[in-house]
């Protein structure tokens, strides 16, 4: 009855804070419905079930299959794909990493084979056994990833991270504060993973589809978060953010061409407008 209440009271203060986001949200409700009831009786047209790790050339996968002693590495197996996919172009860079959990050390050791000699990373965990894995090229901050005042002290005593890897504790709220105080110290370029958001209506998950809406907000000019980030990307169990290089300054439509058809206008400055005097109007 009392998880209930909190949930009901969460509501509410959601809708006190801004009511007009609140409808909005209530607004697509349906069609999250539709979506779960789509994918939830999905049949595919396509091939039949094969390998679940990607047969491409992947150091991380290989790292990985020939690490059976020494220190521990927990991974998902689909994992080592989505790593190499978003990771790829850091090897071999002067890169800053942060891994948040640490657990028995062996992904930190993989981190550093993968990403080179130039690489420094910064491992996080809330158990102070964890120190025993700091090196010249491993750094070890020992604390709580959903306290604020952790991750200040963080950004003070580290100047810049290329890339994030939460595998901490996998709690969402865990997951949003880090999300929250690390995405705007990532460097321009950078890459954002959260792993471990395991499950349907993950709160997690549906923070960073609410993320989805900003990307895709309708701005005379790139909002300061469409401005500095490229794309978000939904894997199994999996989140991945990029930040663009240099931060982007227009989103703008395109024609290229001189010929248009007179019935279709999207944007009342449409180019195409100008070759159709008095087309018929836009719907
Ligand atoms: C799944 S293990 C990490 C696995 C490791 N990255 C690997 O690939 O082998 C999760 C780690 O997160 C740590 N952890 C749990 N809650 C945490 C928190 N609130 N803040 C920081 N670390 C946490 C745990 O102590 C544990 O070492």
């Amino acid at each position: 009855m009392k998880k209930y209440l909190n949930r009901l009271y969460q509501l509410l203060k959601s809708a006190a804070k801004d009511p007009r986001v609140f409808l909005r949200v209530v607004n697509t409700v349906p069609s999250i419905c539709s979506a779960c009831g789509f994918s939830r009786a999905y049949k595919d047209s396509g091939r039949e079930t094969g390998e679940t790790v990607s047969p491409a050339a992947n150091p991380l996968w290989e790292y990985f299959q020939n690490h059976k002693v020494g220190r521990g590495i927990w991974k998902w197996e689909h994992y080592f794909d989505i790593y190499h996919r978003h990771l790829a172009r850091f090897v071999g860079r002067k890169v800053d990493v942060l891994e948040i959990g640490i657990y028995s050390g062996g992904s930190l050791g993989m981190w550093r084979s993968y990403f080179g000699e130039q690489s420094h990373l910064y491992g996080v965990d809330i158990e102070g056994a964890c120190r025993a894995y700091a090196s010249d090229h491993v750094t070890v901050f020992i604390g709580d990833q959903a306290n604020r005042a952790f991750w200040a002290d963080f950004r003070e005593k580290v100047e810049g991270i290329d890339v994030i890897i939460d595998d901490g504790g996998h709690d969402p709220e865990q997951q949003r504060i880090t999300l929250e105080e690390m995405l705007p110290r990532l460097r321009s370029g950078g890459v954002y993973l959260c792993e471990d958001v395991h499950g349907r209506f993950h709160k997690f998950a549906a923070y960073a589809t609410g993320l989805v809406n900003e990307l895709n907000s309708m701005n005379p000019a790139p909002s300061p978060f469409q401005s500095a980030i490229h794309s978000i990307h939904f894997y199994p169990f999996f989140m991945v953010i990029e930040k663009h290089d240099v931060p982007i300054s227009r989103l703008s439509p395109c024609k290229h061409g001189t010929e248009w058809q007179p019935f279709y206008h999207w944007l009342p400055n449409d180019p195409g407008r100008k070759t159709v005097p008095e087309a018929t109007p836009p719907p």
